[in-house]
Order: structure tokens, then C-alpha cells, then sequence
């Protein structure tokens, strides 16, 4: 399975839910692919913003050698899940894929837990730390879900 989060900026949310899903993957012996990226490419070449990396690391996953990159049509094809933070980002993934779009490939991240809510979740962009902890544990959640139903 190869798997992949999309947020606007690749530096706050989705590269908690990489390094959250690859840690979670790990422990349960899959060898999956997984990987995060923008819709935007603001941050290109940076590293997770330092306050995702703190957070991640105060739950025990290290997520510091991850490096932000854009989202890209040939993404459509190569991923066989693509989870998207919020609708904008949805929106944004399917004009960028343009006739590679595939709907049944890709859905909203929170609607694994609220399915069809179309559920964001927050961008701790513009906040302060305990933003961060709460989009950890929403998206700590989302992928427990997800990794429940592969289980079965
Ligand atoms: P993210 O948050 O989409 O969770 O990575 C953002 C990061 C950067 C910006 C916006 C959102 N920005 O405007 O630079």
C-alpha cells in the first residue's frame, strides 16, 4: 500500500499524519509506503515547522528528517490512498491531478472517523503549541481508524 496526506503547506499537518501513520505501519510490520506533501509550495525543501517536530517528538515519533515538497499529478496515480486535511486541500489535489483525478483513491482524512462530515482538520498555522497537540491527537485517531479497518 502506498499512502500519501496532503495539506496546504506540508509543514504542520500532514507531515504529523507521515510520521504518525509510518510509525503506527512500522510497529505492525507493514511495509508501506508513505509520504506527505503541499498544495501550496511555499515551504518546498524545508523541514516540518518546529512546532509539529516538538509535538511529534513529545509523543515519540521523530519526524525531523521529512522535507516539504509539492503536490503533483503523477501523485494520483502512484499513491493507492491520498488523505487530504481540510476541503480546500481536496479541491486543490483534484485540479492539480486534472485528468489523472481519481475520486475513489481519494477522500478527506477526518471522514474515516465522521464519514461524509467532510470534517477539517484545524491548521495550527497560526496559532500556538497546544494547536499542535490537538491536531496530533485528531489525526492520532484518523489513523488508528484506518489502520483498524486494514486489520480486518
Ligand atoms: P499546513 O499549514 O497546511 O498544515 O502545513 C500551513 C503552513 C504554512 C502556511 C499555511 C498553512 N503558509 O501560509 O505558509
Amino acid at each position: 500500500m502506498k499512502v500519501l496526506f496532503v495539506c496546504l503547506g506540508n509543514i504542520c499537518r500532514s507531515p504529523l499524519a507521515e510520521g504518525i501513520f509510518r510509525s503506527k505501519t512500522q510497529a505492525l510490520g507493514l511495509d508501506w509506503e508513505i509520504d506527505s506533501a503541499g498544495t501550496a509550495g511555499y515551504h518546498v525543501g524545508e523541514s516540518p515547522h518546529r512546532l509539529s517536530q516538538k509535538t511529534a517528538k513529545f509523543y515519540g515519533i521523530d519526524i525531523s528528517a521529512q522535507k516539504c515538497r509539492q503536490f503533483i499529478a503523477e501523485d494520483m496515480e502512484f499513491f493507492d490512498r491520498i488523505y487530504t486535511m481540510d476541503q480546500d486541500n481536496f479541491a486543490e489535489v483534484k485540479r492539480i491531478s486534472r485528468e489523472k483525478w481519481n475520486p475513489a483513491k481519494t477522500d478527506l482524512l477526518l471522514n474515516s472517523l465522521y464519514p461524509g462530515k467532510n470534517n477539517s482538520v484545524p491548521d495550527p498555522w497560526y496559532g500556538e503549541e497546544p494547536g499542535y497537540h490537538e491536531v496530533f491527537k485528531l489525526i492520532e485517531k484518523a489513523c488508528d481508524k484506518i489502520i483498524e479497518e486494514v486489520k480486518r
